[in-house]
């Protein structure tokens, strides 16, 4: 709202076309539920010790569909990686974890596993039983583990979304539901959200039909929702968004930008060439480098470590949830 006309600013009633337009999610109750289970566990798990951390990792891109029964969509380039890795790292650091993931991207604990020949993986045993090859054995028994432990201690907690409309409803649902978490939530928005989407009631019903000629198609700009997440839906929260550029040359200056616009505590910038080997962790005043030591090394090992110490000094500030600290 503009504090001087009392309006509505055109960041807002972007937002509020957005949520009005978009078609309702199909398992809204479920998902109401499972987060509702998910932090009241967690939160009474902090009454009797030491407050939980959770974190809201965000992971794979977003679709924006062209038609409403949908055969073709617009996609964004993210295969899940950091998004699974970052998680694995935040539940070793004691972490519960809501883990908002593209539906088929990669997962927790299974980035081992190969995605084109996930058979070779396998043989037959003489007793006819399946048994995993070696050496893979041992990885997929400590995954194995190390997932159970996770789900089963109440440390993990899976929602999937396929289009904008689905990543942004989910996003503001789990975002509200954690607001009672205070400072000791935190955001990890690596998904790779769309920037431009078709609002429902402009988008073709059927199959857009190629005997029509060449296709026009207006696409409307996605509002923004860093702004809101900081301000409405969880502003006492930590909360690092990425930068994704191709261009080295405005990549920092892009992610300064997105500190200062929209209240960023931390922005991650990252350049499309080298996105696995390097990151940037940029802060007010600071900026550092993390990389990655090698090829079995994940960069985001040493990057949830810096992150996680930087939550420690935001829920210590009494002013955690002042937009202009
Ligand atoms: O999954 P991998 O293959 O391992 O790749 C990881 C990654 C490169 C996708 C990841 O490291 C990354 O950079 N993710 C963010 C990609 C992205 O959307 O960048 P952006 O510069 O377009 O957006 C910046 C931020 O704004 C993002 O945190 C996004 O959540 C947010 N955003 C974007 C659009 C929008 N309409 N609203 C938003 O809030």
């Amino acid at each position: 709202m503009d504090s001087k006309s009392g309006t509505e600013t055109p960041q807002e009633s972007g937002v509020e076309f957005f949520f009005n337009s978009a078609p309702p999610l199909k398992d809204r109750d479920q998902i109401s539920q499972k987060l509702e289970v998910f932090i009241t566990k967690i939160s009474r798990s902090s009454e009797s010790g030491k407050p939980i951390r959770v974190v809201c990792v965000t992971s794979g891109g977003t679709t924006v569909p062209l038609e409403q029964r949908c055969v073709r969509y617009i996609d964004n380039f993210s295969s899940g990686n950091r998004g699974a890795a970052s998680t694995e790292y935040f539940v070793k650091a004691g972490y519960a974890v809501i883990f908002v993931h593209r539906w088929g991207s990669c997962q927790p604990y299974c980035r081992y596993l190969p995605q084109d020949s996930f058979l070779d993986f396998f043989d037959i045993a003489e007793n006819s039983t399946i048994k995993v090859c070696e050496p893979h054995g041992t990885v997929v028994k400590g995954a194995i583990r190390d997932y159970r432990k996770a789900v089963e201690e109440g440390f993990l907690l899976k929602l999937s979304f396929t289009t904008i409309f689905e990543y942004l409803q989910i996003l503001q649902m789990v975002a509200t539901s954690m607001r009672c978490l205070k400072s000791h939530g935190m955001f990890y928005l690596a998904a790779a959200v769309s920037d431009f989407y078709v609002p429902w009631e402009n988008m073709a019903k059927h199959k857009i039909q190629s005997a029509e000629g060449p296709l026009d198609m207006r696409l409307t700009q996605v509002p923004k929702m860093l702004l809101v997440l900081r301000k409405d839906w969880a502003p006492a929260a930590f909360c690092i968004s990425f930068k994704l550029e191709t261009d080295p040359d405005i990549l920092l200056q892009k992610a300064d930008m997105a500190m200062q616009k929209y209240g960023m505590h931390v922005v991650v910038a990252n350049e499309l060439a080298t996105y696995k080997r390097e990151v940037s962790v940029v802060t007010s005043g600071e900026k550092t480098r993390v990389c990655s030591h090698g090829q079995d090394h994940d960069l985001e090992e040493e990057l949830i470590d810096l992150l996680v110490a930087r939550h420690s000094e935001h829920i210590k500030k009494p002013s955690g949830i002042d937009m202009n600290e």
